[in-house]
């Protein structure tokens, strides 16, 4: 693929943003009445709001010749055919085809996988209920109370958004917990709240073999032995997911307590897997179908959808505009809704770990930015923190505002405040507020001009901050589907703008031999010769204690 400077696009796009910087959006809403109507699509239970961002027709036009130019029709159809997209691990890269409920086959190998989908979903489905049903019994003959679920990154923080996002759907019978990292801080204050008669376990690890995983569930394990249990229980209280099953079974888990996934289930991409069964334990699998059959919709929207009103190509093509032509490094999530709250931790997984390479998928370096830094968390307790830097620092952060327009337990007074604090920061970022009304408002204070016209300074707030809003009819389990693929897709779409396999994660690897290895100096099971003078001395002294 030719470099993506070299594309007219590009050209076009460096000129425009040069006219762009000079305008500000306070005067395109003021000349243009219909801007917002222009600049708003639905799809899915989403509507985007999209006219608070620095772009005009021309802009847009680019953007979507960009897209085309970089081939992301194309693209997108690779991926949902099963081509071999994920290059450097050689596979297909297939999530879509856990949520395919269109009755055509997915082809991997010359093999329909569709079969061995809907088995794994019928599995799910008759394991859920019968955790629910309280036809599980625990090794005492007790149903089970509580879900503990061991996995990280891929593994944890998909299941864990969408259970907490789907809260007015819990079963109220099981309470279930995560747990990711490897300090024992957490794994030990959860299981301090467990029955080790009522527990289940759910250990979730694609690879069976990340280290923090396969430690949380020895500790669990030796917990649930010390408690009074006998190995003959675990199979009642310990089920693994894995498309490792081998390493599974050698571990300990009974066969029929393993739930398998293939390996064209990128992590990050597997919450549509039997990684979402802690999801199907929390809200019922008829619920976790919805899920399936949001996403499902929103992959038909992306797949054939013009790009004007296309959402995920709509969210990556402003992407680039802020990151390759506007300056911006980072992009802020930012949902009013208190059980949307951990969607920022898990797009910046979604995104970061996709789109966060610098090398196109010949194996040359770019000569172009790529993925940004994805932060945030729920408004509205970011504006009486770091809205501030968003509103008046000269760093450029797009922000993608979310809020559901109906809630669960509706409080009308508190969610009418929700909503006008989301929109009244769209505002605040997109109008700002001049050096002269700062000046005006403080006429009636006694002050000389010089600190009237230094404290007006100090309050003038630039405005021209770029905003996405959508909006939600409601955070239902097909609407939270949908959300989550159209933030998968649009990671998609710029990962094929910049000529990325946003599929790999070769930049998490060398980390995790480097741990192995100082874990072996740690524990005296090698000499410290080969390490740089800062690590040994590091190792030293936390061993000294
Ligand atoms: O370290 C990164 C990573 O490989 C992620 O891509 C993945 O989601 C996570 O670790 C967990 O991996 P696994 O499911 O194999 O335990």
């Amino acid at each position: 693929m030719e470099r993506i400077r070299h594309t007219q696009a590009w050209a076009t796009l460096e000129t425009l943003s040069t006219s762009v910087k000079r305008q500000h959006m306070r005067d395109w809403f003021a000349n243009d009445k219909n801007r917002a109507a222009k600049y708003t699509t639905s799809a899915c239970g989403i509507t985007l709001d999209y006219s608070k961002n620095r772009i005009n027709e021309d802009v847009l036009t680019a953007l979507f010749e960009l897209a085309e130019q970089r081939q992301v029709s194309e693209k997108i159809t690779a991926m949902f055919s099963g081509e071999i997209i994920n290059t450097t691990e050689h596979r297909a890269v297939l999530h879509t085809a856990l949520r395919n409920f269109s009755g055509e086959p997915v082809m991997v190998d010359g093999e329909d996988v569709m079969p061995s989908v809907f088995a794994t979903l019928d599995k799910m489905k008759a394991f859920t209920e019968s955790v629910q049903s309280g036809a599980h019994k625990g090794c005492a003959g007790k149903a089970i109370k509580k879900v503990v679920c061991i996995g990280i990154g891929g593994s944890f923080l998909g299941p864990k958004i969408v259970t907490e996002a789907l809260k007015s759907h819990h079963n109220k019978a099981l309470d279930v917990r995560f747990v990711a990292n490897v300090d024992a801080c957490h794994i030990h204050d959860v299981l301090s709240e467990c029955d080790y008669k009522e527990t289940l376990f759910v250990m979730s690890s694609k690879s069976f073999s990340t280290q923090e995983t396969l430690q949380n569930t020895l500790t669990a394990k030796a917990w649930f032995l010390q408690q009074g249990a006998t190995e003959a229980d675990i199979a009642k209280h310990f089920v693994a997911v894995s498309s490792n099953v081998k390493a599974a079974t050698e571990f300990g888990m009974a066969a029929e307590n393993v739930f398998p996934m293939a390996d064209w289930v990128g992590g990050r991409y597997s919450l549509w897997s039997a990684i979402g069964l802690p999801i199907c334990l929390a809200i019922g699998f008829d619920n976790f179908r919805q899920v399936l059959q949001g996403a499902y919709e929103m992959d038909v929207h992306t797949q054939t959808t013009p790009f004007a009103s296309n959402l995920p190509v709509i969210l990556a093509v402003l992407g680039v505009w802020y990151r390759n032509f506007m300056g911006a490094q980072s992009h802020v999530l930012l949902p009013y809704y208190h059980y949307l709250r951990g969607f920022p931790a898990y797009v910046q997984q979604l995104d970061m770990e996709s789109n966060g390479k610098s090398t196109t998928l010949n194996g040359l370096t770019v000569d172009h930015g790529t993925g940004p830094i994805i932060w945030g968390s729920e408004g509205t307790n970011g504006q009486h923190s770091f809205h501030q830097l968003i509103h008046q620092s000269n760093l450029p952060i797009p922000a993608d505002f979310m809020l559901p327009i109906k809630v669960p337990n509706q409080d009308n007074t508190h969610h009418a405040m929700l909503a006008s604090n989301c929109f009244g920061q769209t505002q605040a970022m997109m109008q700002g507020k001049t050096f002269e009304e700062c000046y005006q408002d403080l006429a009636d204070q006694d002050l000389s001009d010089k600190e009237r016209s230094t404290l007006a300074s100090h309050k003038t707030m630039p405005g021209n901050k770029p905003s996405n809003t959508l909006l939600f009819d409601q955070l239902d389990p097909k609407t939270m589907g949908a959300l989550v693929a159209l933030y998968e897709h649009k990671v998609l779409i710029q990962g094929a703008i910049w000529d990325l396999n946003s599929f790999d994660q070769w930049g998490v690897e060398l980390g995790k031999v480097l741990g192995n290895d100082v874990l072996d100096v740690i524990k005296g099971a090698k000499d410290n010769n080969h390490l740089d003078a800062s690590t040994a001395a590091l190792i030293a002294q936390f061993n000294r204690g």
